[in-house]
Formats: structure tokens, C-alpha cells, sequence
């Protein structure tokens, strides 16, 4: 039984009287105030559809609208004074309307509450955010299609294992990069598809009961239609949850590709130089330069799968429907869909300016230590009706005798081969260069030049049809 008396005065907000640890942890102010535009932008279409409804008058709704655009230009001028003794974004904006307007500002709330409120903002927020993350991909996948151009005629050592394995071409390699940051694409369109369900006229969880047109306030937020059920509306971060896992994805594969970068620009690889702008200088070596950047591709993968994992965690033990914990969604969410987007900007950045080392590349394939047109061999007894288990074996004794004499295989005298199989004819020679062999690969989706041109022209056809305008790619001011 409580004797204390109920905080006396002053707007009863949730957070008066608690203690100020708990007001600390309370408050979300200090994060979720980002979501600003969408909480202005969600509050206006609630209050158009409140005056539609004659819930509201239309000097009521004037006000509101006016409080709400000078409140839009106090915060966007950085003159808004937030509060954390008012907990959030929500209540921050409404009492300064209350503030400015009056009694008109203590009527905006009717027939909503703070849940499907906040899951509405977010839910903009992932929206717009899925279009800028989608945007920086299409730079990037564009600048691999333009390198990819230019470097059809490079070929490489292809790898498995870190092992040298067949010859390929660089615009191969580049393009496979390309297939990946497509999928990425396509998830990001994906978890966008699904976070535009409106929650709007859930109220607090079980539907609002004052009259609503809640597909017609879908309509004039940008959403495709409203949820269909109130409980899951205010609960659910399915959507927030897809968004990460498609960043978090994303981030792997940049991950992948800044430790190729990596690893290519050392002095034992060299096969590529980065520009200056995306490495740093060492403090004591002065001859060095730091692929810093790609490093950072990499390691920050790490914390949006944290990212992923934290949210999954948030949700996975709570019972219907909103509990406070939903409130640790926003910091992985902002942190997820912000290093996605800085990271790819800054990939596409790196691998315009990349100087790729012909020469290196080449000594790569011809320096003899990797034998890497062997399969050659093989597919040559196969072709004269060898089993491919056998034309191998043949195969692995011409390498077994180059390594024994120091050569490459087309340094071996037809006699030579011959002795190895005599089912190898002088034709074979030929077939040994890395030009031959990789124009020989013409299925689709091999090496083959035809192939790789197929892939670049796909791809620009992919890019020309790309929806989102380039004014995405601009990014959110915090
Ligand atoms: N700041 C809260 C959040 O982010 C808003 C919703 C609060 N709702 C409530 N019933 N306390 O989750």
C-alpha cells in the first residue's frame, strides 16, 4: 500500500517522480530524437485524419499544423531544446506543441498512443533508410561494372584455398563482388517491402475506437496499407529485424571484399595499389601506407551482426504486446543501417581509385609456382575420350615432372609430354596458355570473354532500371 502522494503539478508525462537513475534509463530522448522528421510527419497525417473524422476542428487543425511546421524549423535550425525529463522524441514534440498552441495540442493524441506511434516513425525511418542504403549499393555495384569494363582483358590467377587455381579475368573477379551487392539489393527492397504496413489506429494495442480511415492515413504516409492486427502492429520489429540481417549481410560482403583489398595490397600479392585518399600514413614507418579503410570493411561487419543478434535478443522472450524493452530496437537499427550506408559509399570510393597491377597480376599467373592451366591437361584427354579420372592422373605427372625440373608446363617438349601420356599430341601446347584456357570456359557464368561481357552488359541494363533517384543518396542529417 502506498502512502506517497501522486507528483503534484505540472502535465502528468510518464518520468515524474522517478528517481533519476530510472529517469536515465527511462529516457530515449537522447537517441530516438532522430526520428523526428517521421514523428512530425506521422503526427500531421494522424491530425488530418482526425479533422476528416470531426474529431478535431479545422482551427484545432490549423494550429496543430502550424505548431508542428515552427516546432519542424525550431529542431531543423538546432534551436529545439530537448528534455530528457520528457523521456522521448513523442512526448518532446507534443508538449512544445502544447506549448506553443495550446488546448489544440492536448487533443492530437486522441485515438493514439505512444506504441503504435513509435512503430509508425521507425517503421519511415527503415523505409527511407533501406532507399539511402539501396542508393550507396548502386554506386558501388556501378563502379564494379565500370572497373570490370575497363579490366576484361586483365587475367589473374583465380584462387580456392588461397591456392592459385585456374586463370580468370579481373572483370570475372569484380563482378562477382557485383552478384553479391545485387542480392544485398534485392533484401534491402525486400525488408522495405515489409516495413511498409501502417500501425497507425492500433492505438495502444487493441484497435482505436474512435472512427478511422486507417488505409486512407496509409495512403498519405507512403505506406502500401495499414496492419492487420492491432496487437501484432504495436509489437512487432520483424521489419527492423530484416533490415539489420540485410546489413549485417551486406557488411559481410564488404567485409569480404575490403580483406581481398587487403591482402591484394601487400608488398607479397601486389596486385593492387590503393589510392592515397582511402589509406593512412604510419606514425614511426615512413614508407608505409595503411589500407585502413578495408580494414574498417572488415572489422565493422563485426558490429552490425552484433546489431542483428542484440534486436533478435530484445524480442525473442516477450509476451504481447508492447513492452518497454521494444525501445532497444532504435540504437541497432540507426547503428546497422548508417555503417551499411557509410561503408558502401566508401567502398564504391575505394574501387574507383584502385590501381590494379597489371604486370603483377600476370607475373602471377606465369611465375610457374602454380601451374594454374593444369585442368588443361586433363580436359584435353577428355576430349579424346579419356575418363576424366584418368586424363587427371596423366595430368598431375606433367606437373609432377615440371616441378621436378624447375619449368612450366608449356615449357615441356611435346617428346616430354608424350612420355607422360602418349595420348598428348603437339596440339596440346596451346591450350596451356591462360588466355586459352579461360576463353575455353564459354557456359554461362564462366571467364570465357563473351561470358563476362554477357555479365557487364546484364548488369548496366540492372543499373540503368535502378528506382531510387539519386536525391537518396544524400544522407540524413542527424
Ligand atoms: N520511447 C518509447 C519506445 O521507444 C515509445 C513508446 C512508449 N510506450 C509506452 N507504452 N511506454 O518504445
Amino acid at each position: 500500500m502506498s502512502t506517497s502522494a501522486p507528483p503534484a503539478g505540472g502535465p502528468r508525462f510518464p518520468g515524474n517522480g522517478l528517481h533519476p537513475l530510472a529517469r536515465a534509463l527511462n529516457a530515449s530522448v537522447r537517441f530516438d530524437r532522430r526520428l523526428w522528421r517521421e514523428d512530425i510527419q506521422g503526427s500531421l497525417a494522424h491530425a488530418a485524419e482526425l479533422r476528416a473524422q470531426g474529431l478535431l476542428t479545422a482551427a484545432d487543425h490549423d494550429a496543430i499544423c502550424a505548431g508542428l511546421a515552427a516546432i519542424a524549423d525550431d529542431i531543423a535550425a538546432g534551436r529545439f531544446d530537448w528534455d530528457e525529463a520528457l523521456e522521448d522524441v513523442h512526448m518532446n514534440i507534443e508538449a512544445r506543441l502544447t506549448e506553443r498552441v495550446g488546448e489544440a495540442g492536448r487533443r492530437l493524441h486522441t485515438g493514439r498512443s505512444r506504441n503504435d506511434q513509435v512503430a509508425t516513425d521507425l517503421r519511415l525511418w527503415v523505409m527511407a533508410a533501406a532507399d539511402r542504403c539501396r542508393a550507396a549499393l548502386a554506386g558501388l555495384r556501378t563502379a564494379l561494372v565500370e572497373r570490370a569494363a575497363e579490366t576484361v582483358e586483365v587475367l589473374l590467377p583465380g584462387y580456392t584455398h588461397l591456392q592459385r587455381a585456374q586463370p580468370v579475368r579481373l572483370a570475372l573477379h569484380l563482378m562477382a563482388y557485383y552478384e553479391m551487392f545485387t542480392r544485398d539489393d534485392a533484401r534491402l527492397a525486400d525488408a522495405r517491402g515489409r516495413a511498409a504496413v501502417m500501425p497507425l489506429g492500433s492505438a495502444a494495442l487493441a484497435g482505436t475506437g474512435f472512427p478511422y480511415d486507417r488505409a486512407r492515413v496509409a495512403a498519405a504516409l507512403g505506406f502500401t496499407r495499414p496492419s492487420a492486427n492491432a496487437l501484432d502492429a504495436v509489437s512487432d520489429r520483424d521489419f527492423a529485424v530484416e533490415a539489420i540481417a540485410a546489413a549485417a549481410l551486406g557488411m559481410t560482403h564488404l567485409s569480404r571484399l575490403g580483406e581481398e583489398l587487403v591482402l591484394w595490397s601487400t608488398a607479397e600479392f601486389g596486385f593492387v595499389e590503393l589510392d592515397p585518399a582511402w589509406t593512412t600514413g604510419s606514425s614511426i614507418m615512413p614508407q608505409k601506407r595503411n589500407p585502413d579503410v578495408c580494414e574498417l570493411l572488415r572489422g565493422k561487419a563485426g558490429r552490425v551482426t552484433g546489431d542483428l543478434v542484440a534486436l533478435l535478443t530484445v524480442l525473442k522472450g516477450l509476451p504481447l504486446a508492447y513492452n518497454k524493452d521494444l525501445q532497444e530496437d532504435k540504437e541497432p537499427v540507426f547503428d546497422a543501417l548508417d555503417t551499411l550506408h557509410d561503408c558502401a559509399a566508401a567502398a564504391e570510393g575505394i574501387v574507383r581509385t584502385a590501381r590494379f597491377q597489371e604486370t603483377r597480376l600476370r607475373a602471377a599467373l606465369d611465375d610457374g609456382g602454380g601451374y594454374p592451366t593444369a585442368t588443361e591437361l586433363a580436359d584435353y584427354l577428355v576430349e579424346r575420350g579419356v575418363p576424366f579420372r584418368d586424363a587427371y592422373a596423366s595430368a598431375a605427372e606433367v606437373v609432377r615432372r615440371c616441378r621436378d625440373t624447375g619449368r612450366r608446363l608449356d615449357e615441356l617438349s611435346a617428346a616430354e609430354l608424350a612420355a607422360a601420356d602418349a595420348r598428348f599430341g603437339p596440339d596440346v601446347a596451346a591450350r596451356l596458355t591462360p588466355e586459352a584456357a579461360v576463353e575455353r570456359r564459354r557456359a554461362l557464368g564462366g571467364t570465357s570473354r563473351a561470358q563476362v561481357q554477357a555479365q557487364i552488359l546484364a548488369a548496366r541494363e540492372a543499373l540503368a532500371a535502378f528506382p531510387i533517384d539519386q536525391k537518396h543518396r544524400q544522407k540524413e542529417s542527424k
